[in-house]
């Protein structure tokens, strides 16, 4: 039976990226200069998903406001709120129950960034009727993820949450396709785990106690789950590198005397001085203003920023935000409105700083 639903993840604390998704909900982090969740809109799209259904935070509309209707990807979009607040993502996809009715679907967690295409999983579930199907990937830090259990003739047996000492290096991602109903008979089944969440791993351990077909296949090219800033930083990378040329042009102002290296993508709007050096991959969003700055590889920067004096590389930096300070910086994601400038007096570094903020200086 064809896959023509999906459920996409849009909720959620993300605390572990905070203070920044204090103020922006994590699936509309840029990456690349584009909303982290379209990469899972688009991906779901190319496999043949006609509807998506999110789950938002109550109250929010940001991600609406953003994603719409789902008009501009050419399927229908649906948003709907998680009563009680989030409490695990088996319950996210319990709460889409009416939607999704009786057909089969994808469940996608939206900060999961792949590179390759969904094709492949789709097709094999289907030649195969499976009830439900794993995407795995190999890490070196399994203990952080749902981790599948073997035995000896590699057939799944289990799926642990989390495990501290993890039987193989292999990573659930979160990429899961379900048979028709099953998925709702289980949660009826499950608890609570011991951090007070539904988890979808209690799930898929369910389903393997109860002789389930569940099958499994091993993601072709990178995956990231973006739920760290580290993670997040190496996913903008990627993404950059793989970009192909012709996504990178220059709508902006050049000076004469500028040094290109690279693809670098300059947005409307925006000028370059003469005394800026660009090493690509680098997305300039529109209306900012660069001055005897180096900026790259690896850099987006958001609109209305302006940037004077620093040198900046591996980072992510968010709408209207100014720097005006010779430094370096690397491996940095800040924020919108951001104001980093030289200190005029001596009497030491003067700083606003909002909770959970991380400086090295
Ligand atoms: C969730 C799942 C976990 C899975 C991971 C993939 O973990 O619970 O099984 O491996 O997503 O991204 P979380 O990121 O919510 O801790």
């Amino acid at each position: 039976m064809k896959i023509r639903k999906a459920i996409l993840t849009g909720g959620g604390r993300a605390t572990r990226l905070h203070p920044i998704t204090t103020t922006i909900n994590k699936h509309l982090l840029p990456l690349a200069n584009k909303p982290m969740i379209f990469y899972a809109i688009e991906k779901a799209v190319e496999a043949g998903i006609e509807e998506i259904f999110i789950n938002t935070n109550p109250g929010e509309k940001d991600l609406e406001n953003f994603i719409g209707d789902g008009g501009h990807w050419g399927i229908k979009i649906k948003f709907f709120e998680q009563t009680g607040g989030p409490q695990g993502i088996a319950h996210v996809v319990n709460e889409a129950k009416d939607f999704i009715g009786d057909e089969p679907f994808m469940f996608y967690l939206s900060d999961n960034i792949i590179f390759g295409s969904l094709k492949p999983l789709f097709e094999e579930f289907e030649k195969n009727n499976y009830d439900c199907m794993l995407a795995l990937s190999e890490v070196s830090d399994p203990q952080r993820f749902g981790v599948p259990i073997f035995d000896g003739n590699k057939k799944l047996i289990d799926v642990l949450e989390k495990p501290a000492n993890p039987q193989n290096n292999f990573a659930v991602t979160g990429i899961y396709l379900y048979g028709p109903k099953l998925f709702f008979e289980a949660f009826q089944n499950i608890k609570k785990s011991d951090r007070g969440e539904y988890e979808i791993s209690s799930i898929h351990s369910n389903f393997l106690k109860n002789n389930k077909n569940v099958g499994y296949k091993e993601i072709t090219g990178w995956w990231k789950d973006t739920g760290k800033i580290e993670d997040l930083l190496i996913a903008s990378r990627l993404l950059l590198e793989e970009m192909p040329e012709t996504n990178f042009s220059n709508y902006g102002t050049i000076e004469d005397g500028v040094q290109i290296k690279g693809k670098v993508h300059i947005g409307l709007g925006s000028k370059i001085a003469k005394d800026v050096v660009l090493i690509g991959p680098i997305i300039i969003g529109e209306n900012c203003i660069l001055s005897n700055c180096k900026i790259g590889p690896n850099t987006t920067i958001g609109s209305g920023c302006e940037i004077k004096n620093a040198t900046i590389k591996d980072s992510i930096i968010l709408d209207n935000t100014y720097i005006d300070v010779d430094l370096s910086i690397a491996n940095s994601l800040i924020g919108k409105n951001v104001k980093i400038i030289k200190k005029t007096t001596t009497d030491g570094r003067s700083m606003l700083i909002g909770d959970k903020t991380i400086v090295e200086i």
